[in-house]
């Protein structure tokens, strides 16, 4: 089993509704609009992208009063179960409560799909893969916490499912999720936000990848870069726009797919988020 598949859900019922991240707002402090049609678009063509590069793919219907579950990698985690030696599912405690009501939909949908689903004891907050990225290549969760998920979370998860964690504390505000400042490329290729870290996470990001891919913040604000998702160490696809990353990361050999999500991120997410990468 190797992670081959990805999991979306249609945004039907997409928009702007609350402001729980910096970028929910415009300037004067209203909620962000939304153009509808556009959204559509801009995810069908998302997920073509996401089956042109090879990807399987799975679609869940939006729900109505939910607009925020268009954004799957945050509600679960798939993970190594060093006990069991399976894939399976964690789900997520949603640090708002606006969001918490859409956990139990990807409960439903793991058990449909056959996978052993478990629930934390821990009763703070963790959202999933929106901060708990596990990497088959290191045999590590790389683990960030602060705004959204409780570090004590990964206690749990290192001695009921044997992960190795690797804590990664998130300073900035503006990339609240690890998804937002760190993406993990190839084995040995990573993109950060080198702002959004401490020293030791920076220390230890550099142990695991020899190279580093640093975004400007600027353009990881406008652009989501750090958000981009490499299913496979070659393809990356990305925000289309960014005026120094793409072409870094072309020159390190890598296939860029440029993709719009303009609309979603006036909701605070982007490629990474709009998706949950899973061995399918
Ligand atoms: N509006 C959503 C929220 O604030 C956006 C989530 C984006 N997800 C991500 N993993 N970056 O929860």
């Amino acid at each position: 089993m190797t992670f081959n598949s990805v999991l979306v859900a249609k945004p039907t019922y997409f928009e702007v509704a609350y402001a729980i991240n910096p970028y929910m707002t415009d300037a004067s402090g209203q909620l962000n609009k939304v153009d509808q049609k556009n959204a559509q678009v801009e995810w069908r063509s998302l997920v073509d992208t996401f089956r042109e590069t090879g990807l399987k793919v799975i679609e869940m219907e939006g729900v109505h009063g939910l607009p925020d579950i268009v954004f799957t990698a945050n509600q679960s985690f798939p993970f190594w179960n060093k006990f069991t030696q399976k894939y399976e599912i964690v789900l997520s405690k949603m640090r708002s409560a606006e969001r918490a009501q859409e956990v139990p939909y990807f409960e439903k949908l793991w058990k449909g799909l056959g996978f052993t689903v478990h629930h934390l004891n821990y009763s703070g907050a963790f959202e999933g893969n929106g901060d708990a990225i596990f990497s088959p290549d290191h045999g590590v969760v790389f683990g960030g916490y602060g705004p959204r998920t409780d570090k004590e979370v990964y206690e749990e998860l290192s001695q009921r499912f044997g992960l190795e964690i690797v804590p990664l504390e998130l300073r900035l505000k503006d990339f609240y999720h690890l998804d937002t400042c760190f993406s993990i490329l190839s084995k040995d290729v990573a993109a950060i936000q080198p702002d959004a870290f401490s020293k030791e996470g920076l220390e230890l990001l550099r142990s695991f990848f020899p190279v580093l891919v640093e975004i400007p913040i600027e353009e990881n604000r406008q652009y989501f870069c750090g958000n981009c998702f490499c299913p496979d160490g070659k393809n990356v696809i990305v925000q289309k726009g960014s005026p120094t990353f793409a072409e870094h990361l072309k020159r390190l050999d890598f296939r860029v797919w440029e993709v719009e999500t303009t609309e979603f991120m006036k909701s605070g997410g982007s490629v990474f988020c709009l998706k949950l990468f899973f061995p399918g």
